[in-house]
């Protein structure tokens, strides 16, 4: 399928995991995808994955790295068709032990970050004649784990941004879309959450189709939304958890996994 023929995305965390099965997605759609990432791999990434890609070094918690990212978007592309507000750290930390600088850096780089491409993608994509935006939420965007504090309200705070912009740049062929993962097997997922088999069992006793997700299963959902086929959806979350927020399963207060 060649759904998004010639557009052209900037993906935010695109050396790993999730982003990165994005960016693999979308190029073989036939998009051109600007990866922006900390990471020292991106590099081999964008070697690897070939001439569609570029990457640029971007740390979203930083405001300026985003007009960096931009930039080097317009130079490479020539423009912007859509943003995938990938980026994300998961620490633990509850109410008695998060600092205030580990609240702070989760929420500006799972959520600020969001806020900042956004405001810098829009007057690229009226300029494109419209364009989507995808923020990578959590089924912990509505449900909470008490370790993973910051974590949860930057999550919940990023469907507000979906829904609000969605709202506001729906007059200007902007869609603003959410993307809600349950656990999928990337190196976030197994150092949060799956590293230890109590925490496992867990997890998967409360996910219906009793296997985590696969990052493909993730890119193929963010091809979709970017596409046309998705073309009347906008400031919704999608949530790809198999089927866990249906589920009425309680664990023990306290539990962290
Ligand atoms: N994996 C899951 O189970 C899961 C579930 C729900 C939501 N998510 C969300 O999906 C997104 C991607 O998660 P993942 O599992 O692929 O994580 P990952 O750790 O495998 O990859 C995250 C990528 O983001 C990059 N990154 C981190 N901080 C950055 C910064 N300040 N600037 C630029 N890049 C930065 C990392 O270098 C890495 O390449 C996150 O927003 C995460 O919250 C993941």
């Amino acid at each position: 399928m060649q759904r998004l023929a010639n557009r052209r995305y900037l993906v935010t965390g695109a050396a790993r995991g999730l982003g990165l099965a994005i960016t693999r997605r979308l190029v073989a759609e036939g998009a051109r995808v600007m990866m922006a990432d900390v990471a020292e791999e991106l590099p081999d990434r964008v070697a690897e994955i070939g001439p569609s890609v570029a990457g640029v070094r971007c740390d979203v918690a930083d405001r300026g790295s985003l007009v960096t990212a931009f930039g080097a978007m317009v130079t490479a592309f020539g423009g912007v068709d859509g943003l995938v507000n990938n980026a994300g750290i998961a620490p633990r930390g509850d109410i008695f032990s998060e600092t205030p600088e580990g609240f702070d850096r989760v929420i500006a780089t799972n959520l600020t970050a969001a806020f900042h491409a956004t405001q810098l993608a829009v007057p690229h994509l009226i300029a494109a004649g419209g364009g989507v935006i995808i923020n990578m939420s959590s089924v912990n965007a509505l449900l909470t784990i008490p370790s993973l504090l910051a974590y949860n309200v930057a999550k919940g705070g990023l469907n507000q941004l979906t829904r609000n912009t969605a709202v506001a740049l729906a007059p200007h062929n902007i869609r603003v879309v959410g993307i809600g993962p349950g656990t999928i097997l990337t190196e976030l997922a197994k150092n949060a959450v799956m590293a230890d088999d109590a925490a496992r069992r867990q997890i998967l006793s409360r996910t219906p189709l009793g296997r985590a997700g696969e990052p493909e299963e993730i890119a193929a959902i963010a091809a979709f939304l970017l596409s046309d086929d998705a073309s009347y959806i906008t400031g919704e979350t999608l949530y790809a958890d198999g089927g866990r927020l249906g589920l009425n399963y309680t664990v023990p207060v306290g539990d962290d996994a």
